[in-house]
Formats: C-alpha cells, sequence, structure tokens
C-alpha cells in the first residue's frame, strides 16, 4: 500500500472502532503526525487514564503499552511491534530487583516508568522524568529512598534535590551512547547554540547542558528560548516536534560514540512504523495483556504518581 493510502486506512480504522493513537516523541515522524495524542512518558500515562475509546494503540515501547493496560484495564491496548522493548526496563529483571527491595525494607522504592509492570508491583510511586524531582521533593528531607532503574536520573536526582537515593544499576543504551568528544567538536563548530540533555544522559553530558530536562521540558525550552540553535542529547525523534513547533530555528542531533550515523536513535521506538500501526488497528493484534494479580499491585504506584504530579 502507498503511504496516503495507509494514512486514509489508518484514519477510517480508527473512527470505525473508536480508537485513539497515542505516540511517544521518539516515534518517527509519520507516527506521530497520524497520532491524536503525541508527548512523553507522563503524557502518554494521563491520557491513556482519561481517554473514552473502546482501544487504544500506544505507538512506543512495551512498558507504555502496559502504563496504558494497568490504568484502563477495560480497554483493548494494542502495540505496533510487540518487539518494542526497552534496555532500560531490561536492565531491572523484577527477581532479582525484589530481592533488593526485600534487603531494605526500611525504604519507599521509587521506580522510573521505564520498567516492567512486574517492577510497578513493587513499588511505592513510580516517577517520570517531567515529574521526578516534584515527587521526591515531596519526601521528608531524611526519608530512606530507593530509586531505580536508571542510575543517571538517579544520580542527577540526587543532585537536584539534596538527597542521596540507593541507586539500582540501570541505563539506556541510547542516552549512555552520546559521545563528549564529538559534543565538544559540535559546540566549537556551533558557538551560538546551547546543548540541551536528558537526565537519562550520563553525567559528563550532563555537565556540559545549559538545560537538562525530560523530553516535554526540552521541546518547551526550546519553544521558549530566544536562542535559535541547539544541540540535542536525547533521542532524535524529539528533533520532528521541535522543528514542528520551532520552523525558524535549528536543531542538531548529538551523535553516539563508535558510530558514523549523525544521530542517536532508539532501535525499539523505531521498530514501529505506518505499515504495522495500520496491521495492528486492522487485526487487533499485538495485544498488551497484563496479569490481574500483577496490575492490581502495579496501579497503586502509578496512580500515586498521578495524584504527586
Ligand atoms: P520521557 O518521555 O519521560 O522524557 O522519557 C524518555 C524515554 O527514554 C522514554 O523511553
Ligand atoms: Fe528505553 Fe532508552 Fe529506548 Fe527510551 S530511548 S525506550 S529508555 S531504550
Amino acid at each position: 500500500m502507498k503511504k496516503s493510502e495507509l494514512i486514509s486506512e489508518i484514519n477510517r480504522l480508527k473512527i470505525e472502532k473508536n480508537a485513539v493513537i497515542m505516540a511517544h516523541y521518539y516515534q518517527i515522524g509519520d507516527i506521530q503526525d497520524i497520532a491524536d495524542y503525541v508527548g512523553d512518558s507522563l503524557s502518554l500515562a494521563q491520557w491513556a487514564a482519561k481517554t473514552e475509546a473502546d482501544i487504544i494503540v500506544l505507538c512506543g515501547v512495551h512498558f507504555m503499552g502496559e502504563t496504558a493496560k494497568i490504568l484502563s484495564p477495560k480497554k483493548k491496548v494494542l502495540v505496533p511491534d510487540i518487539n518494542a522493548g526497552c534496555s532500560l526496563a531490561d536492565s531491572c529483571p523484577a527477581d532479582e530487583f525484589e530481592t533488593f527491595v526485600r534487603s531494605h525494607p526500611d525504604h519507599t522504592v521509587i521506580s522510573y516508568v521505564n520498567t516492567t509492570a512486574a517492577v510497578k508491583a513493587l513499588t511505592d510511586v513510580v516517577v517520570t522524568s517531567t515529574n521526578a524531582k516534584r515527587i521526591v521533593d515531596q519526601f521528608p528531607n531524611d526519608a530512606k529512598l530507593i530509586f531505580g532503574p536508571d542510575r543517571n536520573l538517579g544520580n542527577y536526582i540526587n543532585s537536584v534535590t539534596g538527597r542521596s537515593m540507593l541507586l539500582w544499576d540501570g541505563a539506556c543504551h541510547v542516552h549512555e551512547q552520546f559521545s563528549v568528544e564529538k559534543l565538544v567538536k559540535l559546540k566549537l563548530e556551533h558557538p551560538g547554540s546551547l546543548i540541551i540533555a536528558h537526565p537519562e544522559c550520563k553525567k559528563t553530558v550532563l555537565l556540559m547542558a545549559d538545560f537538562i530536562g525530560s523530553t516535554q521540558a526540552l521541546l518547551n525550552y526550546t519553544t521558549q528560548s530566544e536562542k535559535k540553535s541547539f544541540l540535542v542529547a536525547t533521542e532524535s525523534g524529539i528533533l520532528h516536534e521541535m522543528q514542528k513547533k520551532n520552523p525558524e530555528k535549528e536543531f542538531i542531533p548529538v551523535p553516539p560514540n563508535d558510530s558514523t550515523c549523525a544521530c542517536n536513535e532508539c532501535n525499539f521506538m523505531r521498530l514501529n512504523t505506518l505499515e504495522k500501526l495500520y496491521n495492528c488497528l486492522l487485526n487487533e493484534i499485538p495485544e498488551i495483556l497484563i496479569d490481574e494479580e500483577i496490575r492490581e499491585k502495579a496501579v497503586k504506584p502509578i496512580l500515586r504518581m498521578l495524584e504527586m504530579s
């Protein structure tokens, strides 16, 4: 099918089936353009909790589909590619996390949304990169806290809140890959540019950044800033919306290490295509299904996050 036919078929099926398409900012531009909602992890969870649609098609990665299903168990939640996982979620197996949590029984467990439903079921409150600081700040200064699974985000939140949360040693393979050497070179070539970075990046990159924030915060910052050029250290999918909102500004992706590529893409996010989105709406598979016992435990820390956001 031609791209224009795929787009009109997706739009037809969406209406016929009372479906809603939600996409993360790291999706390919064509998927962001056809989606009803495009946002960061927090916005996707908030929309999934509120939607009146019968079917949610979550164009992102598996844990995002799970979060939508946990919040809206009566709805059918579909994902274009069931193999779209997340290296950060994979860096925190539930059985190992459970051992860690049990060995610190007096600690409150804070988990990043980039986790499996089974890890969320072991958690007291979920956070995203948009609300992590706000939520951690709501605990007393002497509270004993565990933060998992992202060590870079955890270190960053410790530094901006003055906490010493115990950190799980996990990371995202995309955000850990930015090359400081190439970033320095880009800054020398574009001295007027501001460096903006996602807190999942390593400390060496964050130390060079003029602004650190979640994908939504980075987007807002570039839109509000009077500066005209930005070196962007996060997954390059966000450049689509940045450029759309700010056609007169220049966005330069920061490249990864060990690669000749100019930008840094999440191979999991890029598994989703317009064709897979069409097939998923047509056949109503792959569907996200979650064990009810796990879902009932996992929904509590997500609802707590939504209340504390
Ligand atoms: P946010 O959408 O919270 O910025 O998270 C980025 C990310 O890595 C999603 O996988
Ligand atoms: Fe996971 Fe990193 Fe890909 Fe986000 S960018 S989905 S954290 S692997």
